[in-house]
């Protein structure tokens, strides 16, 4: 069976009022119409404007978090976990973004941890994968993701991947403005699905979907869209701009 496309946004630490969440989260909602292709479509929002941009965004349109912390509860400051996300009425999150694990720290275990988590509460997780561009440039990519699957995913079994996606983003690609090639993206996607193969089956690699996260645009979308391994996007600066999202959940094959 064909796995559904899925078009997700970052907002990372954007927008900055709450006024200005609601208003995206509506207007990137209303680009979603009968005619649009038949995608998962979903944003991944600052915690404290999930609820909002829930009320806003409508039934066309899942709001997710960007993070959950892998413990249940007790004393950890600052952090949040899955039973309230949960409680909210969150269905996906984030785990194991670039910047997550460079700017913040978080390892393999901790990301491991927070899939686990997601898992356990019945949600379901984006795990964000892909390498530096140092490692791309020793022909690492494959070595980087097959790491990061194996470390994110450990314990994670066959059944529960159904609520797993792969969100394949080159570090290099980060909010540079350099997507990487439709070739180069498919060719580290076909990659990682044959590593999932590997680690599950192959039915459960072509089941589950990866999505393709680094300076996707209007311009790009189509044609990375058009790639056989490529099942959608993870879109960071673009998604802050209605007009532009719009376009790219209206992707054309
Ligand atoms: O999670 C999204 C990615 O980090 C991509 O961000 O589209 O601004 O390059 P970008």
């Amino acid at each position: 069976e064909a796995r559904k496309p899925f078009i997700s946004g970052n907002w990372k630490l954007n927008p900055q009022t709450k006024e200005e969440a609601v208003k995206l989260a509506a207007d990137i909602s209303a680009t979603v119409t009968d005619d649009s292709p038949d995608s998962d479509v979903a944003l991944f929002v600052p915690y404290v404007f999930i609820e909002a941009a829930m009320a806003s965004a409508g039934d066309s349109l899942m709001i997710g978090a960007e993070g959950v912390c892998p413990e249940i509860k007790g004393a950890f400051t600052g952090a949040v976990s899955t039973a309230m996300l949960d409680s909210v009425g969150v269905k996906w999150a984030l785990a194991g973004h670039s910047e997550r694990r460079v700017i913040f720290g978080e390892s393999d275990e901790y990301i491991n941890g927070q899939c686990l988590k997601l898992i356990e509460q019945g949600m379901n997780v984006m795990l964000c994968i892909g390498e530096s561009e140092s490692e791309y440039n020793q022909d690492l990519a494959g070595a980087v993701c097959a790491v990061q699957l194996k470390k994110g995913l450990a314990g994670i079994s066959k059944e529960d991947m159904s609520r797993v996606a792969i969100a394949y983003e080159p570090v290099w690609a980060i909010g540079t403005g350099k997507v990487a090639t439709p070739e180069i993206a498919q060719s580290v996607h076909a990659t990682c699905r044959s590593i999932l193969a590997d680690m599950y089956d192959q039915e459960t690699a072509d089941a589950t979907r990866i999505l393709y996260g680094g300076s996707v645009t209007p311009e790009s979308v189509d044609d990375l869209m058009k790639q056989e391994d490529i099942d959608g996007a993870l879109v960071g600066g673009a998604s802050l701009d209605a007009e532009k999202f719009g376009r790219i959940i209206n992707f054309q094959v």
